[in-house]
């Protein structure tokens, strides 16, 4: 699959600049397994890169003149390298404004470049199509200027890029799309950054997508209110606890303790909060026992708190896993990524997946009228150069 955009990008290259790509960069999107919207709550998140990419074909353009093509949008703009990087209206650049300002930010050297880019990865279906940009974008003109930019902080500095377009996003999606390893999860202390693989066997399931095709229209101002909430609850634990230094130093017990002391929302969300930190242990453990039975069980009971307590679901992605609840061919489901939209991620009986399919897009076209995307994933390598 990915072949066919590399040839089609590296044409569309030639064909804009006259030349070869000096470089050519692979980045992907990413799943989730379980750890929703802890990667800002001091939690361990378990994602993993997919073989769905962004690729970019880079030269030098030998001025201070940057152009950049975006294929899939039939649309392309320059950048001034000598001038105050700002943000746009048209969004889609911002993601690459927000890179070459966080890169001159930070005190790192370089000229102006070419840039075409192609992807296969769908857009606001909660596969972080946003960080493989920043992060593709960084791992490239790293490379074309000889920047020694360690793995570790292109996520971080694609992560700012982020945070200057408006999502104060935490760190799962970049740090996943640039240390993605194939057939492995990474098991990602949000805190400290230390990370370990783990191998991706679900044994008797396959994982697959439902794409809602909902978009997130809520996405940005209700998920920096999380945060916001998130960040009240902490510091009344704090208060009452003074040895609660992190959401992971809080138990379930001291949270109920103060559900007077917080607002039902507050409470709610750091209630989530503490019970999804638990359940990511408990999900990586099984996985290493092969006991994916339980790994279903835990990504239903992570979709009831996403739904109810966290509040970022929608009617669309409920009703699929509800569906999902009572289907023998399923054994866990929920809602991945920030939410409001996106994709489901399921695990599915081996041997029962068109069964699955067929009678799924049949329900969610009745009843929502709309189509049902699926995605067999394929758990890949992180930002690569070809
Ligand atoms: C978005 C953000 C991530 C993470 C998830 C929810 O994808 O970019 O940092 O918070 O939502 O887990």
């Amino acid at each position: 699959m990915n072949d066919i955009l590399i040839q089609n990008t590296t044409a569309f290259f030639e064909k804009s600049f006259g030349s070869a790509p000096e470089k050519t960069v692979l980045s992907p999107g990413r799943i989730n397994i379980i750890g929703e919207h802890i990667d800002y709550n001091d939690g361990y998140v378990l994602p993993a890169a997919i073989d769905k990419v962004i690729c970019f074909a880079f030269e030098k353009s030998n001025s201070k003149t940057s152009k950049i093509i975006a294929i899939d949008l039939n649309e392309e703009f320059e950048i001034d390298l000598t001038q105050e990087v700002k943000l746009s209206d048209v969004v889609w650049t911002n993601y690459i404004r927000g890179v070459i300002k966080q890169l001159q930010d930070n005190g790192f050297s370089f000229e102006g470049f070419n840039c075409v880019f192609s992807s296969n990865i769908p857009v606001g279906s909660g596969l972080s199509s946003s960080a493989a940009l920043e992060c593709g974008m960084i791992f490239g003109i790293a490379s074309l200027f000889d920047l020694k930019i360690e793995k570790k902080d292109i996520s971080l500095l694609g992560q700012k890029a982020e945070h200057w377009v408006g999502i104060n996003c935490g760190i799962m999606d970049q740090f996943s799309s640039v240390h993605g390893l194939e057939n492995k999860v990474i098991k990602l202390d949000c805190n400290t950054l230390d990370f370990e693989y783990h191998n991706a066997d679900f044994k008797n399931y396959s994982l697959i997508l439902f794409d809602s095709n909902v978009k997130h229209s809520l996405f940005t101002s209700e998920y920096n209110t999380r945060r916001i909430e998130c960040e009240e609850g902490l510091s009344i634990l704090k208060n009452h606890f003074p040895e609660i230094k992190t959401f992971r130093d809080a138990s379930e017990e001291q949270v109920l303790n103060l559900k007077d002391k917080m607002s039902p929302k507050v409470f709610s969300r750091v209630h989530f909060v503490v019970k999804e930190i638990n359940r990511v242990t408990k999900a990586c453990a099984a996985l290493d026992n092969g006991n994916i039975e339980l790994l279903g069980e835990l990504l239903f009971e992570t979709h009831y708190g996403l739904s109810q307590e966290y509040e970022v679901s929608c009617e669309e992605l409920d009703m699929l896993v509800d569906t999902s609840k009572t289907d023998e061919n399923i054994i866990g489901s929920r809602l991945m990524g920030g939410g409001f939209g996106g994709c489901t991620i399921n695990l599915v009986k081996k041997g029962h997946e068109n069964e699955v399919k067929s009678k799924f897009s049949k329900l969610y076209l009745d009843t929502f009228g709309i189509e049902l995307k699926f995605y067999d994933v394929k758990i890949s390598n992180g930002t690569t150069l070809l």
